[in-house]
């Protein structure tokens, strides 16, 4: 292998943030080789109202306006189901991210996961018009008793999975970012009655850095801690295992977040996140060259999200006339990317990966 057409590459979940930090950020989108982007909408204040994202998506466009934007609501009560209903009808938004409360960056506006009934309504519009809901799954612990760390608050929280999934069979539903095998499992069991053309609606993104990540390696190192965090073998092993497989609900998102770097080398309050878009296709194509499934690569950077997202013809059209090549020749990843206002530490810096990407005219 030395060269691979990607298509039109997916990446379904990446923050761009606002101000210095989105200019910095948001044009390597397009240079870690991603044609579409999923965009979270935990900005302070989060993305609520219709103007905010007119907005927000105006801001994207005009910094890097070759790469598709698809917009999101985060999940608050500030949410009507007219609001939905119009903004769906109007294309505005193809998602809505719930962020249990206290869970991660920007979540304190979100939600108590023990009791989504409040929000029924809004789910009903969703699945109605086809608006996806968004998991970041974790449950926050809020007594002692619940017994709940950074390690099993993903697994704590796949009940409440199991529970929307039979409440609302047509939603469709994405755990974010899983790190763990339970959720893995998970996912496969709830689509284990779906044959060949069905339509999913329970779906997985997985990141890079999860692929690569356990819990030793942000034990000591900021740079690689986030939220959910990485946990173990077992887990890295089922992650890998599932992205690489080809199965149609397990597709890439990044979770790229990054923060300035002054708030990752710290001792108190490290901000939780990984950055990794400026190189995310190459850090996704290395572990399936060393698992030896490339062939499955296009199905997990590309097909099986622009699916599951059910993304139109007119939104595919802007990128028909060019292709993500995936090039096997060295690539080494800056120590630091910066634009004088802001600097960002990536994910495995300094290191030499072996893929790079080119876009390429058809
Ligand atoms: O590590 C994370 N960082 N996890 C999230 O869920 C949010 C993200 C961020 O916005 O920094
Ligand atoms: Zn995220």
């Amino acid at each position: 292998m030395s060269e691979i057409n990607l298509g039109i590459t997916a990446d379904m979940h990446v923050h761009l943030r606002d101000g210095a930090m989105s200019k910095l950020i948001t044009p390597t989108v397009r240079s870690g080789g991603i044609s579409i982007c999923y965009v979270m909408p935990n900005l302070v204040p989060p993305i609520t109202t219709k103007q905010q994202v007119i907005n927000y998506h105006k801001q994207l466009n005009d910094i890097a306006p070759e790469t598709t934007f698809l917009m999101s609501f985060y999940l608050s009560k500030d949410l009507t189901p007219e609001l939905i209903s119009e903004c769906a009808d109007e294309g505005l938004i193809h998602g809505i991210k719930c962020y249990p409360a206290g869970v991660t960056t920007n979540s304190k506006y979100g939600v108590d996961p023990n009791d989504f009934s409040q929000f029924y309504p809004l789910f009903e519009v969703m699945e109605k018009k086809g608006i996806i809901l968004n998991l970041h799954g974790e449950k926050p612990g809020i007594e002692e008793k619940d017994e709940i760390n950074i390690i099993n608050a993903e697994s704590k929280f796949l009940p409440a999975l199991r529970k929307l999934h039979s409440d609302f069979p047509k939603l469709k539903i994405i755990l974010e970012h899983t790190t763990t095998s339970e959720a893995i499992e998970l996912v496969r069991e709830l689509n284990s009655d779906k044959k060949e053309g069905d339509d999913i609606t329970i779906g997985a993104t997985i990141t890079a850095h999860h692929l690569y990540l356990i819990i030793d390696n942000w034990a000591s190192n900021p740079i690689n801690y986030c939220k959910p965090v990485a946990k173990f073998h077992k887990d890295k092993k089922a992650l890998i295992d599932a992205a690489t497989s080809g199965e149609p609900w397990f597709f890439f998102g990044s979770d790229s977040a990054p923060h300035p770097i002054h708030k990752k080398q710290v001792h108190v309050d490290v901000c939780a996140g990984v950055y990794t878009q400026c190189n995310s296709v190459a850090y996704v194509a290395e572990i399936f060259d060393k698992y030896n499934k490339i062939e499955n690569f296009k199905k997990f950077i590309s097909d099986n999200g622009i699916k599951f997202y059910d993304l139109n013809e007119k939104i595919l059209a802007k990128h028909k006339g060019e292709s993500v090549w995936l090039i096997e020749r060295e690539n080494k990843v800056p120590e630091v990317i910066a634009n004088g206002d802001v600097e960002v530490v990536p994910f495995k810096a300094g290191d030499e990966l072996k893929y790079i990407v080119e876009w390429r005219k058809n």
